[in-house]
């Protein structure tokens, strides 16, 4: 690991590390060298587990905003300064845009926008008071740039999410505190085991216009573009969004089934003088 993507010495508050994206961005964390603070509503024995060293774990439902700005005071009186925060934590519901309720679309707002926002702004008061350059990075979503049908509320909340961390990036670059996104594409977790309809053929058809080997991204594909915009390597990057999705956004259809064959043959062995 060589310094510039270290997290060597740094504190790393992350949310949502019961599961999926965040119990495989806490282990790849831990491994590049950071003391964490994992936040969960739902247990955290297993990620800690799997971390393998100690770490701190909170329980705190982050969708309570009201409390949010206490919570991030106690974690920052227990574990001291904080370096980094990864606002992970997130939920979806597939629901046609009339099926929507007021409360379901505040419940989506609460964990997706609204905690991103007030734990990116109390950790943020810190890192100013410790006189931290810190780092603020968000698990954004591709839906922020596309729409996909039946996420009227999800779209929304990550598009804000994304307008808020160019916001904070804004008015937090003046303390060298940088603020970016991660927008994820297709990953294997369980975010969609709830959706109604024909999960199987949803997924089937997404497969199919993924560019980067027809393939969805595992939670690990995500520790990269993480670890950059976490450490020192990024010190010049802000306001801005990583999009880990296989090129899927890239492509506005998968034509290429309905193209001619390659014009010759392809070289059998890759040429060595290239
Ligand atoms: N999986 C994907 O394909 C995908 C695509 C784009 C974006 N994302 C984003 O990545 C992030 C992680 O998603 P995932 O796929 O790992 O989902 P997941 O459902 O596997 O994990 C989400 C975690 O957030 C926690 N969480 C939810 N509500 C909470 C609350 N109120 N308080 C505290 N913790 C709470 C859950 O308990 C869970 O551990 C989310 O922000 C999601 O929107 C995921």
């Amino acid at each position: 690991m060589t310094e510039a993507f270290s997290m060597e010495g740094r504190t790393v508050l992350l949310t949502g590390a019961a599961r999926g994206i965040g119990a495989a961005l806490a282990v790849g964390l831990a491994r590049a060298g950071a003391r964490l603070c994992l936040v969960d509503s739902a247990p955290l024995e297993e990620t800690r587990e799997a971390v393998g060293e100690p770490c701190r774990t909170y329980r705190f439902d982050l969708a309570d905003t009201g409390r949010i700005a206490g919570f991030v005071d106690r974690v920052r009186a227990e574990a001291g300064p904080l370096h980094v925060l990864v606002n992970n934590a997130g939920i979806a519901r597939m629901q046609r845009f009339n099926e929507i309720t007021p409360e379901s679309w505040r419940a989506v707002f609460a964990v997706n926008t609204d905690a991103a926002f007030f734990t990116a702004q109390r950790v943020a008061e810190h890192m100013i008071a410790d006189g931290i350059e810190g780092r603020i990075v968000q698990i954004s979503s591709k839906n922020a740039a596309v729409a996909e049908a039946g996420l009227a509320h999800y779209n929304a909340s990550k598009a804000a999410v994304e307008l808020i961390t160019k916001s904070l990036a804004c008015e937090l670059g003046v303390h060298g505190i940088t603020c970016n996104a991660v927008a994820p594409g297709m990953i294997e977790t369980g975010i969609a085991e709830a959706f109604p309809g024909d999960l199987e053929g949803l997924f089937a058809a997404w497969r199919e216009r993924i560019p980067l080997r027809q393939e969805f991204g595992t939670p690990e594909d995500l520790l990269g573009a993480v670890l950059f915009l976490s450490g020192a390597a990024s010190r010049y990057v802000t306001g801005t969004t990583i999009t880990v999705d296989g090129g899927a956004l890239a492509d506005q259809l998968p034509r290429l089934r309905y193209l001619p064959p390659y014009r010759a043959g392809l070289p059998e062995k890759p040429r060595g003088d290239r």
